[in-house]
């Protein structure tokens, strides 16, 4: 298929650009389109074969189901139902922008969407560009993270290019995502109100307005065999470059000696500034250690740019897990497949 690249930079002088977008959407096709978080991979979300063809450009299994986009939380009630009114107060706080919430779904919404479940998970992105093409399409715009299912979603255009080229409609490139993790995901339909994803909208800011807020324990954890997994994405790799890696906790001089006794072929450290200086192996840089926003904005673009380099073993130096930081440590122990060492702090003691 054949692939059109569309660049938009602003939404209001490029209304063409925008309705092209957006009409491909409505008649049924796939466009990969900018969010505040990451790239989505957008249709109609009331069209299930438009759906199901989602599913396949990415590989993605058909129980995982996927979030759809609405331009404002005024809508919700037409796509679900029994709405509990602190949906809304979330919505004032921290709508438009990365906060997923998940709800009772309305029949409208089709089981391909859903993932077979009866909830539907609602978000309110506050890219222009995104919002400017769900205007224009006026139908909700189902949109998963617009990478092939296991690789790091995309934060660039090219990043849908690389994987998603001559199998979708259109690309739009409106540059570097913001955030660069994808949005936080609670849900409301469950007993308790449950942080499934975390996200830029922190669990600490989410509790001043749902203080009873549970963490999922597949949050920092590896969901366990058997457990319930709330949110089906939760049971799939994720996240996954083609080299192994290791998170290391620990300060950066431990670091640093660590790689200079683990160094070799392929060997890579996904870092932070702060480490390069001290370091004998080649490394990429992931953002400032004191920084959780310029880790969760580099992370996927790190890994990305790992496989490129043809890594083999990639040791990450691991992140705080408060605020944003909690977001990037979910993502990276999910692309570290859980392996995670304790460095010693003690010189002659040498792991
Ligand atoms: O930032 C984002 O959320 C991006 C942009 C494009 O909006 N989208 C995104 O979608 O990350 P996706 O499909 O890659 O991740 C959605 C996650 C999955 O883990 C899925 O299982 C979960 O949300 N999810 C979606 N609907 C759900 C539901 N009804 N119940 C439980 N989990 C749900
Ligand atoms: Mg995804």
């Amino acid at each position: 298929m054949e692939t059109k690249l569309l660049v938009i930079k602003n939404p209001e002088s490029q209304a063409e650009q925008v309705r092209q977008a957006a009409d491909i959407i409505k008649k049924g096709g796939l466009v990969a389109i900018p969010t505040e978080t990451v790239y989505g991979l957008g249709a109609n979300a009331l069209d299930p074969q438009a759906v199901k063809r989602i599913f396949q450009a990415k590989g993605r299994p058909q129980d995982n189901p996927l979030i759809i986009h609405l331009h404002d939380a005024s809508e919700a009630e037409k796509y679900a139902e029994s709405i509990p009114e602190v949906y809304y107060e979330l919505c004032r706080r921290f709508s438009p922008g990365p906060l997923t919430v998940i709800l009772k779904k309305k029949d409208c919404i089709p089981m391909e969407t859903s993932g077979g479940l009866d909830t539907v998970a609602i978000r309110i992105p506050s890219h222009p560009v995104a919002r400017a093409i769900i205007a224009a399409a006026a139908v909700p715009i189902a949109a998963p993270s617009a990478n092939l299912s296991g690789k790091p979603s995309p934060t660039t255009a090219q990043h849908c290019v690389d994987d998603l080229w001559g199998k979708i409609e259109a690309i739009v490139d409106s540059g570097e995502c913001a955030v660069g993790v994808e949005s936080t995901v609670i849900s409301l339909a469950e007993e308790q109100p449950i942080l499934l994803r975390p996200g830029a909208v922190t669990a600490e800011q989410l509790r001043e307005v749902l203080p009873n807020l549970v963490i999922h324990q597949a949050v920092t954890g590896e969901l366990e065999q058997g457990a319930k997994a709330t949110s089906p994405g939760m049971r799939y790799k994720h996240y996954s470059p083609n080299a192994r890696v290791v998170i290391l906790n620990g300060s950066s001089e431990a670091y640093a000696r660590f790689l200079a006794d683990h160094g070799g072929e392929g060997v890579y450290a996904l870092c932070f500034e702060e480490d390069v200086s001290k370091l004998t192996v080649p490394a990429v840089v992931w953002g400032s250690r004191t920084d959780d926003g310029s880790q969760a904005h580099r992370l996927f673009a790190a890994l990305r740019e790992l496989d490129k380099l043809g890594a083999v073993q990639v040791y990450a130096h691991g992140p705080s897990r408060e605020g944003v930081g909690l977001a990037v440590y979910n993502r990276l122990i999910r692309a570290a497949g859980f392996e995670e060492l304790e460095l010693s702090e003690n010189e002659s003691e040498s792991i």
